[in-house]
């Protein structure tokens, strides 16, 4: 079993914000990151992929296949956006990176099949780094 993971960009902006909350407790939650201008990342992104070498090509995940997959549920969602109102999942949620990696999982695993039809390979895990000190992973059985 080979594990591969492949590394992607792109920039968005948010404002951590709960909206069932009043705003004192909004920042004392969230202290700058509420600020209501919003605030930019470059997040780096690292999606793997697991599966057995296939002995034809010697790979075990197809990088073509996997971007394709990638720029259109990830980046073309989320490039460029306001988390916050660009975004429908986080109408309801607040676009931590903890929730953003889990929307990244739950959408690339809602398209896997099309892109990677056979039993493998299967995804394996979302690392986001929000920033180089702030790094979010979800894993295959992190629920
Ligand atoms: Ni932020």
């Amino acid at each position: 079993m080979i594990r591969v993971t492949r590394r992607y960009r792109f920039s968005s902006s948010h404002r951590l914000h709960a909206n069932r909350l009043s705003d004192a407790e909004n920042a004392s939650l969230y202290g700058k990151c509420n600020n209501p201008y919003g605030h930019g990342h470059d997040y780096e992104i690292e999606i793997s992929a697991r599966g057995p070498l296939e002995p034809r090509s010697g790979r075990a995940v197809d990088p073509a296949a996997l971007d394709r997959l990638v720029e259109e549920q990830v980046l073309r969602t989320f490039d460029h956006t306001y988390l916050n109102s660009e975004s429908a999942i986080f109408q309801e949620l607040v676009p931590t990176t903890e929730n953003l990696a889990r929307a990244v999982y739950t959408r690339l695993q809602a398209s896997w099949n099309s892109v990677f039809p056979g039993p493998w390979p299967v995804l394996d895990k979302v690392r986001i780094a929000e920033t180089p000190r702030n790094i979010f992973e979800v894993s295959e059985n992190d629920g």
